[in-house]
């Protein structure tokens, strides 16, 4: 069903890799909703991925940007205000990587060089983004930038590695950029922690299955899909939510304030 919710609204939106990614979908439902956007992702991930197919079907344009580079960025930025028209109402932060995790490497065994150029995409590059933005006063009054996060930075999930430390920094940037944004600029800075999603990202954890179906029996609506944090994204990017802003906001069928489950219980007592 579409509301409208983005309708004359401009965005930049990172991180669809393919059709599995929370990006892909908050794209496509903001296509519905009426928003134009350009898409951007890494070089490497362009070739690699199939963000063509998304571009065509919702009319837009793809820049290549890695989010660790200020150049990118910058070029990025100005070009998606030359394209859509104007300056921007939302942007989507939906980047993720550690090498450690990829190749194995244990969190009490870590590769640091690994763990620094996990913590540059994954957390940093938040950073770089916003501070981009916010010198080039590419935001509109009112502007809503969302970046897509996990409870592992508050949380112990062992598997979760070095990420858990990205999140914990990516989160403590939206509060304190957050800040400046909102008193400077009238623009939310908010971080959206997301359940375990089967994407390329999520299923790179080592024991990802194991994980999903134990949040699934936990949480008393059951996992949020990527769908449905596209539809989350969407209500923070509309008019509907322009006082939320420093938030770290849990989307996950209520995981997050829960003990125990009957479910948990009585598989403990099999
Ligand atoms: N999947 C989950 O279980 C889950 C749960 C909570 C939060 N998240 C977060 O959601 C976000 C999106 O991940 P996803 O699950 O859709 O997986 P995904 O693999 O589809 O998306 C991750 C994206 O990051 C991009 N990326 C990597 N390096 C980059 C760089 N240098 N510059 C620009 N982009 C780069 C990748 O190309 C990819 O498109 C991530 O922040 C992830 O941590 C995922």
């Amino acid at each position: 069903m579409s509301y409208n919710l983005l309708k004359g609204k401009r965005g930049i939106i990172f991180g669809a890799l393919d059709e599995n990614s929370i990006a892909w979908k908050t794209a496509e439902r903001a296509h519905e909703e009426g928003a134009e956007f350009v898409l951007t992702n890494a070089p490497v991930a362009l070739r690699m991925g199939t963000i063509n197919t998304l571009a065509e079907k919702t009319n837009s344009e793809v820049i290549p940007a890695d989010a660790t580079n200020l150049e990118d960025l910058e070029n990025l930025i100005e070009k998606s205000q030359d394209i859509l028209g104007g300056k921007l109402d939302f942007v989507l932060h939906s980047i993720g990587m550690s090498i450690n995790v990829r190749k194995g490497k244990h969190y009490t065994d870590q590769n640091y060089d690994w763990t620094h150029k996990g913590l540059d995409v994954s957390a940093m590059s938040f950073h770089k983004l916003l501070q981009t933005l916010y010198k080039k006063d590419a935001m509109n009054e009112w502007g809503s930038i969302v970046a897509l996060t996990y409870m592992a930075a508050q949380r112990v999930f062992p598997d979760y590695n070095d990420m858990a430390d990205n999140k914990a920094y990516l989160e403590s940037v939206a509060r304190s950029f957050g800040y400046f944004f909102g008193k400077d600029k009238k623009v939310r800075v908010n971080t959206i922690s997301q359940s375990p999603t089967p994407t390329s990202a999520g299923q790179g954890v080592k024991g990802f299955t194991g994980f999903m179906n134990y949040a699934e029996k936990m949480s008393p609506l059951g996992n949020a899909t990527a769908l449905e944090c596209a539809d989350y994204t969407l209500t923070l990017f509309s008019d509907l939510t322009k006082k939320v802003t420093l938030q770290n906001l849990f989307h996950d069928g209520g995981f997050s304030n829960m003990g125990v489950s009957q479910e948990i219980m009585e598989s403990m007592e099999e």
